[in-house]
């Protein structure tokens, strides 16, 4: 049976510059990581971080003014969710201490292609707490990707994600989910970070979108702060998040966000599934 496209078809060209553009938003988590230090505010990341695109990339920062249905302009260039922010936390003047986890979340545009990706940092030592959360949430991520092949379901995704956080004692937040990526930002379909085996749509060849778990210690409920963009957890339980943009290969799948500095699979992914660039 035939399903109906959700995405515009990307040619093999668009596909080369949607790599691109993975690589670059993956670099600038490369080049951030070592300013990630107690004592640094979350302002003084988003700027190195917008430099960086800007004169070094040449690249767009997409989050900077961007305003989805519902909400005011984003005022900055990255995201930057610190302990119990659960994503979209706006930089500014909060500094960073020893202890604190912390999400930078970089989505760039290249040649009108779309690059998203995030990952988790320690500022200085945290607590057992705080790694296994991020650990668990790296895992969580990586399970979902891990069912990602032509006819699997999205429901396959998001189960296993779901499994995952859940035998570990933590919950998965339901208001936010990954997203097809291209020349948009954000397109269908989106992808829940929870479900059951065999349910939603099927995964064709050649669709690209995000996986990017948001994984609480407490409760998976959230609020929205007075800014109208960061989210935080409603009980303050610390929340953790990782994020790539993937494409459906006709094995299984290939990660678009792959840079030097790039964390390494969990074991449990077979190698055979992880195309590096
Ligand atoms: N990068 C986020 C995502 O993964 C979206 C951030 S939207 C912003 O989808 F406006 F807050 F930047
Ligand atoms: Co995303
Ligand atoms: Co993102």
């Amino acid at each position: 049976m035939l399903q109906p496209l959700h995405q515009p078809l990307k040619s093999p060209e668009d596909l080369a510059k949607m790599k691109v553009a993975g690589r670059l938003a993956s670099e600038v988590l490369d080049f951030i990581a070592p300013h990630v230090k107690p004592g640094v505010t979350t302002g003084a990341l988003d700027k190195l971080c917008h430099d960086y695109m800007v004169n070094v990339q040449g690249t767009i920062p997409a989050p900077l003014n961007y305003a989805p249905p519902g909400h005011r302009p984003y005022p900055k260039s990255v995201c930057t969710s610190v302990n119990h922010q659960v994503c979209h936390g706006v930089p500014g003047d909060k500094v960073l201490k020893n202890g604190d986890i912390v999400n930078i979340d970089v989505t760039v545009i290249k040649e009108g292609w779309h690059g998203d990706t995030s990952r988790m940092f320690y500022v200085g030592e945290p607590s057992v707490q705080a790694r296994r959360l991020c650990e668990v949430t790296y895992e969580c991520m990586w399970k979902g990707i891990a069912m990602v092949r032509p006819g699997a379901a999205l429901g396959d995704i998001g189960s296993a994600i779901q499994k995952h956080a859940e035998a570990n004692g933590f919950s998965v937040v339901r208001e936010f989910c990954g997203h097809g990526i291209g020349k948009r930002f954000h397109e269908e379909p989106q992808i829940l970070h929870y479900g059951r085996p065999g349910q939603g749509l099927k995964l064709v060849t050649g669709m690209t979108f995000t996986v990017e778990p948001m994984i609480n210690a407490g409760k998976r409920d959230i609020r929205q702060l007075a800014d109208g963009w960061t989210i935080v957890t409603a009980d303050h339980s610390l929340s953790a998040q990782w994020e790539h943009t993937v494409l459906v290969t006709d094995d299984a799948f290939e990660i678009l966000t792959v840079s030097a500095g790039t964390p390494a699979p969990p074991a449990f992914v077979e190698l055979r599934a992880t195309v590096v660039s």
